[in-house]
């Protein structure tokens, strides 16, 4: 048995850098896809370097060497890409699995949605080795990537809460109710399914309202240092009225309109 003493903050330094960079790029994801408009499949970011306590105890429960912590225990550093929908979990791992080769490297990926686990959790985990500059140079570090829904999501951190409680002895009646709720969760995922096809078109609807109120109040802007203010003010006019309405084909048309009045004026 190996007494030597771990020096954790050594050990942990470079995976708190990991999950730091990590939380970062996937926020930028997010960022991206908000910035053009976009629905982002990314809902929110979560990250955590796992504390010492629960990798001794891993490491008593797995027999794990005291030297080859770091080769085998894959989730020392952890990212969760929390979602929306289902739908939105296949575009997550193509996003991951783009950039393998370059800032990630994939190692494994589970699929517990396609094979839930006997507890009920359900979640798409990617086991990575992620590339750290260090002020030594390069190196690689594990990393796991777990990818659920918000109601997978609800009930893993809830199972685990309970889990932690129970110190990991849950008793059967609870295991029962446990399962069942994930059963339930499963059918809302299925249920948010089918809502989201009308969200999604409610949203497109909405960015174009947006980007139609935006170029119309550009045009009508520029209008006013081309056409007597009494003609400028009747366009503004007609288009609060429009907008008031709320009929998006009336702005649509408007719209059209007022671009080929623009042209006229070269505005
Ligand atoms: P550990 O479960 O961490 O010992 O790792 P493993 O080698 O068995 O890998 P696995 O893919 O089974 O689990 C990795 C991680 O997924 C865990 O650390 C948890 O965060 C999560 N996980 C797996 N199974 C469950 C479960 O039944 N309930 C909850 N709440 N989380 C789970
Ligand atoms: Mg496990």
């Amino acid at each position: 048995m190996d007494k030597e003493i771990i020096n954790w903050k050594e050990l942990l330094y470079p995976y708190e850098q990991t999950v730091e960079e990590l939380m970062l790029k996937f926020n930028y994801i997010k960022k991206e896809y908000l910035r053009l408009g976009l629905y982002s499949p990314i809902e929110s970011v979560e990250g955590r370097v796992k504390s010492a306590a629960s990798i001794i105890e891993k490491v008593s429960r797995k027999n794990i060497q005291r030297e080859k912590i770091e080769e085998e225990i894959e989730d020392i550093a952890g990212i969760r890409l929390i979602c929306q929908f289902v739908e939105d979990i296949p575009k997550i791992i193509d996003i991951i699995r783009q950039r393998d080769g370059h800032d990630i490297e994939i190692v494994e990926e589970r699929d517990y949605i396609a094979n839930k686990k006997e507890s009920g959790y359900r979640s798409y985990h990617i086991i990575i080795k992620y590339g750290l500059n260090t002020a030594f140079g390069y190196r690689q570090v594990l990393a796991e990537i777990q990818i659920r829904t918000l109601a997978m999501n609800f009930w893993a951190v809830t199972e685990h809460e309970l889990n932690y409680k129970y110190s990991g002895n849950l008793p059967d009646d609870l295991k029962a109710r446990l399962k069942a709720c994930a059963e339930a969760s499963f059918n809302l995922d299925k249920e948010m399914s089918t809502i989201r096809e009308e969200l999604m078109q409610a949203e497109k609807m909405s960015e174009l309202k947006s980007s139609l109120v935006d170029n119309i109040l550009e045009n009508i802007q520029n209008l006013y240092f081309k056409l007597h203010m009494d003609e400028a003010d009747n366009i503004n006019r007609r288009f609060i009225d429009l907008y008031e309405d709320g009929d998006i084909n009336k702005l649509k048309d408007f719209n059209e309109q007022l671009n080929i009045v623009a042209e006229m004026y070269r505005v």
